[in-house]
């Protein structure tokens, strides 16, 4: 077979269940594909606070204020674990984020979309880092020592950004009929962007065969989408609100939610970069670096000052 000797006992420790760590030999292959997922997942922490950044200001309560700033630093703390992550595989930050502002790295999906009512906070919290713990929690597993490591702590960070959006949610399904209709709106604007964040269908993915071999990827695309669908449903029931497909119906006989065609051209267009706000998150993105050149630069030029100190 084609596989060499170093591949087939890489291939043996992970069949067994043995954590690959940064010094150990690796197939170039799992090298990058571990490098696009982790810098793409960082890209993702990163660009995924600009959604909520928007209501900050809005906020209803300053209570509901400081929860959103907790969870947009914890975004962001999330996004440097994972660029460092990343870097063990031996690629810059630079780089990386060269990558991201060039358009030639990707991010979720489901950050190009607009956030248009305080309802949106909720359904996001809810919603979007709900589908986002259903895929981290097995990457907590996943063969990359410091990526299984890095999930660990993320997800019990996650969990509070899930737990915040369901009680903003909650809060307006017990309001005013105005406030119901808001996040019945949000539900509608979200639900399906949701189900795209695990990606194409099992059929569609280029990636998912090489990636579950390799035990980065413990289950398909379209079981955590399933899994997503079963726990969400009932969540929906709760609140009084109505899931925004026409095609939903629970099979009795499987014990799984059956759930519409999603429209995949729509997923297409904005990983081609036509999604609502895909311009204006790659341009903030952008503009946030080069307005930070200053300071790097400060530093940089600190370090070097230091360490001419030391070597004096
Ligand atoms: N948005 C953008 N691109 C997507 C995507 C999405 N929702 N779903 C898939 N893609 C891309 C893939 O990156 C791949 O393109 P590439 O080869 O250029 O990278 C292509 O579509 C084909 O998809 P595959 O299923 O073959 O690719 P993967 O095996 O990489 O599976 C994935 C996609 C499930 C997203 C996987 O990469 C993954 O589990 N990534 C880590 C977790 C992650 O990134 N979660 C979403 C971030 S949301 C978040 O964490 C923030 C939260 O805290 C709010």
């Amino acid at each position: 077979d084609d596989m060499g000797q170093d591949e087939r006992a890489f291939q043996a420790r992970i069949d067994e269940g043995i954590k690959i760590e940064a010094k150990d030999w690796m197939p170039d292959a799992y090298r990058k594909t571990l490098i696009r997922q982790i810098s793409q997942h960082a890209h993702s922490e990163i660009v995924g606070q600009l959604p909520e950044g928007n209501w900050v200001t809005r906020a209803p309560t300053l209570k509901r204020k400081s929860i959103l700033l907790a969870k947009i630093q914890d975004e962001a703390g999330h996004g440097l674990y994972l660029y460092s992550a990343a870097e063990t595989l031996g690629v810059s930050r630079d780089e990386l984020l060269a990558a991201l502002h060039s358009g030639k790295a990707k991010y979720s999906s489901i950050f190009n979309y607009p956030t248009l009512s305080w309802a949106d906070m909720g359904a996001i919290g809810w919603l979007v880092d709900g589908s986002a713990i259903i895929n981290q929690i097995p990457l907590c597993r996943c063969s990359y020592g410091p990526y299984a490591r890095a999930m660990i702590r993320v997800c019990k960070e996650e969990s509070f950004h899930a737990r915040q959006g369901y009680d903003i949610m909650m809060s307006l399904c017990k309001g005013t009929p105005e406030q119901k209709a808001m996040a019945q709106d949000a539900l509608n604007r979200w639900w399906w962007p949701s189900l795209m964040m695990f990606g194409p269908s099992d059929a569609a993915s280029v990636n998912s065969a090489q990636s579950a071999q390799w035990r980065i990827k413990l289950f398909s695309n379209d079981e955590l989408r399933q899994r997503m669908v079963d726990q969400t449903v009932p969540q929906i029931e709760y609140l009084g609100l109505t899931v925004p497909d026409p095609d939903l119906k629970f099979n009795a006989e499987t014990g799984h939610y059956e759930f519409g065609e999603i429209d995949w051209s729509e997923f297409n267009n904005v990983l081609k970069g036509n999604g609502p706000c895909n311009r204006e998150r790659l341009q903030t993105r952008v503009k946030a670096y080069e307005d930070g050149e200053w300071f790097r630069d400060a530093l940089v030029a600190y370090a070097d000052k230091q360490a001419e100190k030391q070597a004096a």
